[in-house]
């Protein structure tokens, strides 16, 4: 990977390289991967090209998120763990969902190389949702129940919506990895996400690393969109990663 040079807020953004089309896939590593901290490479690329996505995309960046939101029995979800391990990527989401005993078997087979992040309430699933799932109750006590699970479990952080970050900041005191997609710059539509919240929202509330996908991938203007992006983020005044 090339010497990177971007700036302190832009370190903390991870871009969701999210197409199954290969030469919007690559323009977007080669624009994006110099300019932010982590390129995230999530189901629709890994399922279309493998590890071959990761191994493009590590070329040109800092760090890769692999983002597969993994569940399964723990063996099973252990290696899967081991191979992403292999492919030298920084952080593997799994589901919190998968309990205790996944998500400690997810972290024994990281062996402190990949940080596992456990993914609470996916950020598009809003009361109606919960509903039709015979979820109800309150989201946010099961958010910080399962943020607790993976805390105890080993887990390096969670992923969760913006919106809950300060909560469970102060329930999980860093280091433990805060990161957040759901994130709308005041300019960009919210597309399927509901539990939304601006850039410098999301870094006062305690994220560490802010998912970025569409407002930057589909911009008119990417360089517009990741410079006010960062304007917002440099608002809120956090120190590095
Ligand atoms: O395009 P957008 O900014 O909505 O992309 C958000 C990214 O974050 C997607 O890659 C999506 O899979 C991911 N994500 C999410 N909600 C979660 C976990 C991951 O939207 N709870």
């Amino acid at each position: 990977m090339s010497e990177k040079s971007c700036s302190e807020a832009a370190r903390r953004i991870a871009v969701a390289l999210d197409t199954s089309q290969r030469d919007q896939f690559r323009r977007w590593i080669s624009w994006f991967g110099p300019r932010v901290g982590v390129l995230k490479v999530g189901l629709e690329a890994f399922v279309r090209w493998g590890p071959a996505a990761v191994e493009e995309a590590k070329a040109q960046a800092e760090a890769i998120f692999l983002d597969l939101k993994l569940h399964d029995i723990p063996n099973t979800v252990a290696g899967a763990v081991r191979s992403a391990r292999a492919l030298g990527v920084r952080y593997l989401t799994v589901h919190a969902g998968g309990g205790p005993a996944m998500l400690e078997a997810a972290v024994e087979a990281a062996g402190g190389e990949v940080a596992i992040l456990a993914v609470t309430l996916l950020t598009h699933l809003d009361d109606g949702q919960l509903n039709a799932l015979d979820l109800a109750g309150s989201a946010s006590r099961r958010v910080e129940r399962w943020a607790r699970l993976a805390r105890q479990a080993g887990c390096a952080g969670i992923v969760c919506s913006p919106l809950e970050a300060a909560a469970l900041r102060r329930a999980n005191p860093a280091p433990f990895l805060l990161v957040t997609p759901g994130v709308r710059p005041l300019t960009a539509a919210p597309g399927d996400q509901r539990r939304t919240a601006t850039p410098g929202q999301a870094l006062r509330a305690g994220a560490d690393l802010l998912v970025i996908g569409r407002p930057l991938t589909r911009a008119p203007d990417r360089d517009v969109a990741l410079e006010r992006i960062v304007a917002e983020m440099n608002t809120s005044r956090r120190g590095p990663p």
